[in-house]
This record gives structure tokens, C-alpha cells and sequence, in this order.
């Protein structure tokens, strides 16, 4: 976290010197004021004859003080705001750098509800800290320590006071924020719960209103905005009183000062009217001080445990690391998996995917067939290294996707996830998302294989119609189609459709094939479905049952010999699917 402050070192370095300057000048106002009653007003040195031009000069003198008081205070407000908001904004850049580069079980442990409360407030708690700290700490302990040698330099006997009256508040303050602390904790844990909340129900909000739980979520929501007030009212509750019991003992303080003051005057030992004038002045500001220096320490507390969190991000090391290799291969869009299995990280003892062996060839296409959960997915997340198999080696032009540069390798394949996932922009942005100097034509040549263009082109914007977000203004079809449009467009050696084409009628799915054979001859295809129909034409169909390949062969061969294949071909011939 040091690092992120040492950057700005000298912003964090100006603001004090400056604030130093702005509290100096306020030190020197009570003894000004002093002189003007003693030695103006009163005469002391003159026999009780005032002095009008001391007045004057001593009075333009305060004005000049507090001008330069002023300056002071406003630059160091600057170069704190400066070096605090430059500190949270590269602080805020490096943590969403790393979570962007976290797996998506670290996601998942993490949650995103509170990955946003740990970028977002977390961070201003931080920088609020940052910021009171290289103007308040100075300030405070500079008042603190500059008022009381001010103060035992009017006279000494002014210190007892101060040594009765110091350890009161500071033993109070203590009770304070040993009450407060462990709630910071237990405060930010709960914006983590009202974020996942909203971020869960604002995504979901379809499936909510399908099934009218929208009361329910509501009261969701209630209980756990409750629950984070009832700790901020605590915490609250306990500084409010914090102000009236030390206005109390700051009283009690000032009568002692005056009471001690006059039986000095009494006792004719040298002390004036002003200077219990000024000693009032300056023990307001040293309990002050004190009471900002608690404040400053609930500031740290918060920011503190806000520290943790945000190190817990930075810190989370990427499970998949970058390997160097990098250049160019010869044989371009070979896959080939050795005795792969894989199991998910959080069951690492199932097995999804169990001794796979497979070498598919550049420009071949292939079917992977199976029930839900049968392992097609997983299977392919391998590819791309979404997730590193647990067993075996997983080999893209024949070199060990572990060695690749993660960006090299994911060049290399595109693949159409089985949930379209669009962004709310344009559709010319969202097809060139995986490739960004592509030119209208390309876009309009994807959309064309991808079945598209006939519903873009009829838009009123076309190419160039938003899109809201998560894609809710179209169709589950239309999505799929975008989202194939963009995988074609990205032309990567490996093209994978996940699932990609359920919501697709056969006709249009068809077609898309056909299409995409003609385009993209030498470009390896796996398709991934459950429906027959769609692959019975790819060069192979890999059969995959329980996360274990029981068939590999053409759709003939498959009907002649692979059981699976035959019950799965039945029962969807029964339903009509299967268009021979
Ligand atoms: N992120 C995950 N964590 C743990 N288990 C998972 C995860 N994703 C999928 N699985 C499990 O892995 C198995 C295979 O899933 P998947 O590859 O998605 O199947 P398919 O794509 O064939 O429907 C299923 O039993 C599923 O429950
Ligand atoms: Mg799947």
C-alpha cells in the first residue's frame, strides 16, 4: 500500500509543510490578542495608559497572520486532495487490473458483490484516511504539542491543569474506540451482502418478475440495508456522545484555568488578564486536538480494515499463470488432449472429465455430443485455459497450452459461450469486440454466416443500434447469433460454438453451417450441442457420457456401433428432431 503513496511523496510531503505554516499563524493569534488587551487596552507596561498604535499595528499584524493562515491552509487542502485522490485512483486501476485476472473460482470465493464494495468504498475509506492523515495529523499533533509550550510559557502553574484534566480524556477516548473497532469489520461485510444483493437482483431481474418475487427480494434487501444501518447507528450513537461529555470536561477545564488565573492576578505573581485570555484560547485547542486525534484514529480503524480487504485482492495470486511461449507455430489449429482429467476446484475428488484422449485435426469439424453435465463444457474450457486440467497434458499446435503466453494462445481460439454475453453498446461494437480493426464489410460478412444480418439490417440503426444492457432488447436467438458473429469475426484458427446455437431453429442453424464450411474450410469447428441434428455432418462426433469419450467416429459409424449414440438418436427421432 506504502508504494502507492510513495509516488505522490511529494504532494504527501507539501501538505503538511504547508498545514505546519496554517497552524503556526493560529499559535501565534492568542498571544497577539494577548498583547493587544495587556499592553493596548490596559496599558500594563504603562501605568495603565492604552496605546492606540499598538492596537493598530499588533491588529494589522493578527490580520496579516490569519491571511497567511489562510493561504496555507487552502494549499496544503490542495496537495492532500491531489496526492489522496492520485493514490485511490491508481490504487483503484491495480486492483481491477487483478480482478479482471482472477480465476472464476477466486471470484467466486471473493463474490462480486463484494469485489465492488472492496473497489469502490473500501477505496474511498482508504483515501478519506490518506487525506486526513498528511493534513489532520500534523495539524493535530502540531496544535497539540505547539498549544501546550505556549501555554507554559504564560505560566507554569497552567500545566497542572492540564495534567489533571488530559488523562480524562484520553482514557475516555480509549473506551470509545475500543467499542467502535471490531464494528468497521462487521460494517463492511454487510455493504458486501447489499451489493451482492442488488447486483444478483438487477441481473436477475427477469427471472425475478417471472416468478413475482420481487416482495421477497425486496425484503431481502430490507433486512440487510437494516442491519448495515443498525451498526452505522451504533457506531454513530457512540460518537455522538463523544462531543457534550468532552465539551464537559473542556469547561471544567477552562473555570480551572480561570480560577487558577485569578488567584495568580490575586497573588500578583505576574500573570495578566490576557494571558488567561490566551490560556483559555489554547486549552480549547489542545482538548480539541486530542478529540481530532480520535477521530483520526476511528478514520485508521476503518481504513484499516479496508487496508486488509483490498490487500486480500492485490494479493490473490492468478491460479492460471502465464507461460513465455509466444511465436508463431506451423501447424496452425491442431488440439490434442493426453490422458486429460479434470476435476473443478471446489470438488477436487469428482472427476468431470476422466482419462481423455483425443488429436483433432487442423480445418476438421467436430461434433461433441452428450447429455447435460456430461463434461462438453468443461471440456472445452481446457482449450483456452479457463481452468488447467488436473491430469495429463492439453496441447494446441502441439505445443502444452502451459507454455503459451495466456494472450497468444487465447488468440488462437474463439469460442461462443453457451450464455451470449453482450455489452451494452452498439452491435457493430459488440461483433468487433474480439477484433477491433475490423471494417463494417467484415462485420457485415460475419453477421451474413452467422445468420444475423437480415434482423440487424431491418433495425432503424442497423449495424449501429444499441444495445441495452446484458442484451435485454433481444431475442435469446438474436443474442446467439451476435455472439456467433462475433466468435466468426474474431478469425482464430480454432472456432468453438458452446451450446451457442440452441435457441437457433434448425433451418437457420443449417444454414449457418453450410456457411460457415464454405468461409472457413481451414479452420478447425468443434460444435458442442445435444441435438443430432446439428452435427450429424461434422467429420466426427465425439460421444461423451459422464465426462468419458464412449464413441468417436462419423454419424454412420456412431449408428452402427456407439450404444449411447443410438439411444440418444432414438429418443430424439421420436421427438422429431432429427432431420435426416
Ligand atoms: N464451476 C463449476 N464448479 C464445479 N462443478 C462444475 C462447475 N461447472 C460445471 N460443473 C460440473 O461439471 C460437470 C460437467 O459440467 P459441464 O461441463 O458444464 O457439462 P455440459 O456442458 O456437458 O452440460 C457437471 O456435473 C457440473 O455440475
Ligand atoms: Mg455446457
Amino acid at each position: 500500500m506504502f508504494k502507492y503513496v510513495k509516488r505522490y511523496w511529494y504532494y504527501a510531503l507539501l501538505a503538511p509543510i504547508f498545514m505546519l505554516g496554517e497552524v503556526i499563524m493560529d499559535l501565534l493569534q492568542p498571544n497577539l490578542l494577548a498583547r493587544i488587551i495587556d499592553d493596548g487596552v490596559l496599558g500594563l507596561n504603562n501605568s495603565g495608559v492604552g496605546d492606540i498604535n499598538v492596537v493598530i499595528n499588533i491588529g494589522l499584524l493578527m490580520i496579516g497572520t490569519v491571511i497567511v493562515g489562510a493561504v496555507s491552509g487552502i494549499l496544503s487542502g490542495v496537495f492532500a486532495q491531489l496526492c489522496s485522490q492520485k493514490f485511490a485512483n491508481d490504487l483503484r486501476v491495480d486492483s481491477f487490473k487483478r480482478v479482471m485476472n482472477l480465476s472464476f473460482e477466486q471470484t467466486y470465493e471473493f463474490s462480486v458483490g463484494s469485489l465492488i464494495t472492496r473497489i469502490t468504498n473500501d477505496i474511498t475509506q482508504i483515501q478519506n484516511f490518506l487525506g486526513l492523515l498528511i493534513r489532520g495529523f500534523v495539524r493535530t499533533l502540531a496544535l497539540f504539542i505547539g498549544g501546550i509550550i505556549f501555554m507554559l510559557m504564560l505560566d507554569i502553574s497552567f500545566g497542572l491543569i492540564l495534567f489533571c484534566s488530559m488523562p480524562i480524556v484520553i482514557v475516555f477516548i480509549y473506551l470509545f474506540l475500543k467499542k467502535a473497532r471490531p464494528q468497521y469489520k462487521k460494517l463492511q461485510e454487510n455493504l458486501d451482502k447489499l451489493n451482492s444483493i442488488m447486483q444478483e437482483d438487477v441481473s436477475g431481474a427477469r427471472v425475478i418478475k417471472a416468478y413475482v418475487k420481487e416482495k421477497d427480494e425486496v425484503n431481502k434487501f430490507n433486512k440487510a440495508s437494516k442491519n448495515l444501518s443498525k451498526i452505522q447507528f451504533f457506531v454513530l450513537k457512540l460518537f455522538s456522545y463523544m462531543n457534550p461529555i468532552s465539551n464537559l470536561i473542556l469547561n471544567f477545564t477552562i473555570v480551572a484555568v480561570i480560577y487558577v488565573g485569578g488567584i495568580n492576578i490575586k497573588l500578583n505573581s505576574g500573570i495578566t488578564t490576557g494571558d488567561i485570555m490566551a490560556a483559555i484560547t489554547y486549552t480549547s485547542m489542545i482538548l480539541n486536538a486530542l478529540l481530532r486525534m480520535a477521530n483520526l484514529f476511528q478514520v485508521f480503524s476503518r481504513a484499516q480494515v479496508s487496508v486488509a480487504r483490498i490487500n486480500a485482492v492485490l494479493n490473490c495470486l492468478p491460479v492460471i499463470s502465464d507461460g513465455d511461449f509466444c511465436e508463431d507455430t506451423k501447424i496452425k489449429g491442431k488440439i490434442e488432449l493426453r490422458n486429460v482429467s479434470f476435476a473443478y476446484p471446489d470438488s477436487p475428488s469428482v472427476n468431470v472429465l476422466e482419462n481423455l484422449n483425443l488429436v483433432i485435426n487442423p480445418g476438421e469439424t467436430i461434433g461433441i455430443l452428450g447429455s447435460t453435465g456430461s463434461g462438453k463444457s468443461s471440456l472445452v474450457n481446457l482449450l483456452p485455459r479457463f481452468y488447467d486440467c488436473t491430469k495429463g497434458e492439453v496441447l494446441i499446435d502441439d505445443v502444452n497450452v502451459k507454455e503459451y503466453k495466456l494472450d497468444k494462445l487465447r488468440s488462437k481460439i474463439s469460442i461462443a459461450l453457451q450464455k451470449s454475453e453482450l455489452f451494452s453498446t452498439t452491435i457493430f461494437e459488440n461483433i468487433t469486440w474480439g477484433r477491433e480493426d475490423a471494417t463494417l464489410g467484415d462485420v457485415r460478412k460475419a453477421a451474413s454466416i452467422a445468420q444475423a444480418s437480415d434482423f440487424i439490417e431491418a433495425k432503424k440503426d442497423g449495424y449501429f443500434t444499441m444495445i441495452a444492457e446484458k442484451g435485454m432488447s433481444l431475442s435469446g436467438g438474436q443474442k446467439q447469433r451476435i455472439n456467433i458473429a462475433r466468435c466468426i469475426l474474431k478469425e482464430a484458427s480454432i472456432i468453438i460454438f458452446d451450446d451457442s446455437t440452441s435457441a437457433l431453429d434448425l433451418k437457420t442453424e443449417s444454414l449457418l453451417y453450410k456457411e460457415l464450411k464454405k468461409n472457413y474450410s481451414d479452420t478447425t469447428k468443434i460444435i458442442i450441442t445435444q441435438r443430432i441434428a446439428s452435427i450429424k455432418d461434422a467429420n466426427r462426433i465425439v460421444v461423451l457420457d459422464k465426462g468419458v469419450i464412449v464413441g468417436i467416429g462419423t454419424h454412420d459409424e456412431l449408428l452402427e456401433k456407439c450404444v449411447i449414440y443410438q439411444e440418444i438418436y432414438n429418443s430424439q427421432l421420436k421427438g422429431g428432431v432429427v432431420h435426416e
